[in-house]
């Protein structure tokens, strides 16, 4: 067992894993952020989408040896104490089903949204191109997408 310290949704944190830990892994079940969600352990689905220094990362391919000293972000660090405007808009536009794909979607959409306010349908699609989802078909998603980008253009 190893000490790593990393940066964990702002947080400063010492965790003891061996090298060769997934991230994954480390999150859920020594740190207790349950909210990064296993599908294929394989890189393919995004379930286990996190934040790597800003960067949408498959937490069950990195090692935690491998971010020693880095940032990351769960979908817990997206939400905060309350839901995302984002989540919102995605549990009103039905674009959350069974909810397996939805953290890791919308850690990808986040990451797009805090780079380009005004993403257009082809890059939010691209956002998530490595986020599967079984449930939606996509189009509930791209709509809350649309709908939340059009109701901050509305407060500006
Ligand atoms: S669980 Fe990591 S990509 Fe599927
Ligand atoms: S809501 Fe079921 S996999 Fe996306």
């Amino acid at each position: 067992m190893t000490t790593w310290n990393v940066r964990v949704n702002g947080r400063e944190v010492s965790v003891e894993a061996p090298p060769m830990a997934r991230v994954l892994d480390v999150l859920r079940e020594s740190l207790g952020l349950t909210g990064s969600k296993e599908g294929c352990g394989e890189g393919e689905c995004g379930s286990c989408t996190v934040l790597l220094d800003g960067r949408p990362t498959c937490a069950c391919l990195v090692p935690i040896f491998q971010v020693e000293g880095r940032e990351l972000c769960t979908v817990e660090g997206v939400a905060g104490t309350e839901l995302d405007p984002l989540q919102r808009v995605m549990i009103e536009a039905g674009g959350v089903q069974c909810g397996a794909c939805t953290p890791g979607i919308v850690v990808s959409l986040r990451a797009l949204l805090d780079r380009d306010p005004r993403p257009t349908r082809a890059a939010v699609r691209e956002s998530i191109a490595g986020n599967l989802c079984r449930c939606t078909g996509y189009e509930r998603i791209l709509r809350a997408v649309e709908e939340l980008v059009g109701s901050e253009e509305a407060d500006a």
